[in-house]
C-alpha cells in the first residue's frame, strides 16, 4: 500500500460508535497514514479489542486516554497500556509533576508518553471561566516543560501554541497537534483553537491529529490525497522530524 509522503505525520482519530465502521476506518487509514488513534469513545466501548484491531494494520497505535488521576492509579494504567503494545499514550500535564513522574517510571520507555496541555475546544471565554485566562501559549509551554522534566516524550497542544512550545523545548521532544483544518478555518464543530496543516508543521509540530475532516469526508481517499499534498508541500524531506528520530532520547 502506498503511504503518500506527508501522511506519516498524520494520526487519524478513529472516533465512531460502530465496531464495523471502526474496523473499516482501520483498514482504510492504517496502510495510508503514520498513526491510528484509539480514543476514549472506542476504548470505552471495546477496550483492548480496539487496540488489538488497530495494531493489525501497518501504522503506529496511539491510545488517547488522557489519564488524570493520583500517581499510583495513573502508573497502573500506563503499565496496562504498555502491556497492550501501544506506541503513544496521553495523560494530562495538569496532573502535576508527581503524576507525570510516576507515569514515566511505569512506562520504562515502552511507550511514548504525551502530556496534554490545553484542550483545543477551549476558547478564550472558556479559559477565563476556568480561571485560566489569556496567555494560553505561556501556560501550555509551562505545562509542557513540566512534562519534559518529568520524563514524558512529548506534549499535545493546539496549533496556536505549537510555536511557543517548540521555542521552549527542542526536539526530540514531540509536539502533537489536534484541531487541524484545511485553511485553518473554525467550522461548525467543537474545535475552537484550530490551524492548517502546513503552518502547524512549519511551527514545529511533529504529528497532526486529524479526525472528522478525513473520517467523515465524502470521498476519504480523495481527502487523503488532498491532505498529503498540503502536508508534503510544507515538509521537505531534509527538514526531518523528532518523530523519525524516536522522540525522547533514553536516559
Ligand atoms: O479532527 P477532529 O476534530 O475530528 O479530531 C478530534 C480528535 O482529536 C478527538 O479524537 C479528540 O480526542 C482529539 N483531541 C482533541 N483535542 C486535544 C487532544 C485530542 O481534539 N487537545
Amino acid at each position: 500500500m502506498i503511504r503518500r509522503p506527508g501522511l506519516e505525520r498524520v494520526a487519524v482519530a478513529l472516533d465512531t460508535p460502530e465496531w464495523e465502521r471502526f474496523v473499516e476506518l482501520c483498514e482504510l487509514f492504517g496502510p495510508r497514514v503514520g498513526v491510528l488513534k484509539v480514543g476514549l469513545e472506542a476504548y470505552t466501548r471495546w477496550g483492548p479489542a480496539a487496540v488489538a484491531e488497530a495494531r493489525r494494520h501497518d501504522a503506529d497505535v496511539f491510545l488517547d486516554l488522557k489519564l488524570h488521576d493520583i500517581p499510583s492509579t495513573v502508573a497502573g494504567a500506563v503499565s496496562a497500556a504498555c502491556d497492550q503494545g501501544v506506541d503513544y499514550l496521553t495523560l494530562h500535564a495538569a496532573g502535576g509533576s508527581a503524576m507525570l513522574e510516576a507515569a514515566a517510571a511505569a512506562a520504562r520507555e515502552r511507550v511514548k508518553l504525551l502530556a496534554v496541555t490545553l484542550l483545543t475546544h477551549l476558547d478564550e471565554d472558556a479559559l477565563a471561566v476556568l480561571d485560566l485566562p489569556g496567555a494560553g501559549a505561556t501556560r501550555a509551554a509551562r505545562w509542557a516543560t513540566l512534562a519534559w522534566q518529568a520524563g514524558c516524550h512529548g506534549a499535545v497542544c493546539s496549533p496556536h501554541e505549537v510555536a511557543a512550545l517548540r521555542a521552549a523545548i527542542a526536539p526530540p521532544f514531540l509536539l502533537v497537534t489536534p484541531g487541524i483544518r484545511l485553511g485553518g478555518a473554525v467550522v461548525d464543530d467543537d474545535q475552537a483553537r484550530v490551524g492548517d496543516p502546513r503552518t502547524t508543521l512549519a511551527s514545529g509540530s511533529d504529528l497532526l491529529v486529524v479526525g472528522r475532516p478525513l473520517t467523515q469526508a465524502e470521498d476519504r481517499r480523495a481527502a487523503l490525497v488532498l491532505w498529503a499534498a498540503e502536508i508534503s508541500g510544507s515538509s521537505p524531506p531534509e527538514s526531518g522530524s523528532a518523530l523519525n528520530r524516536g522522540g525522547r532520547s533514553r536516559r
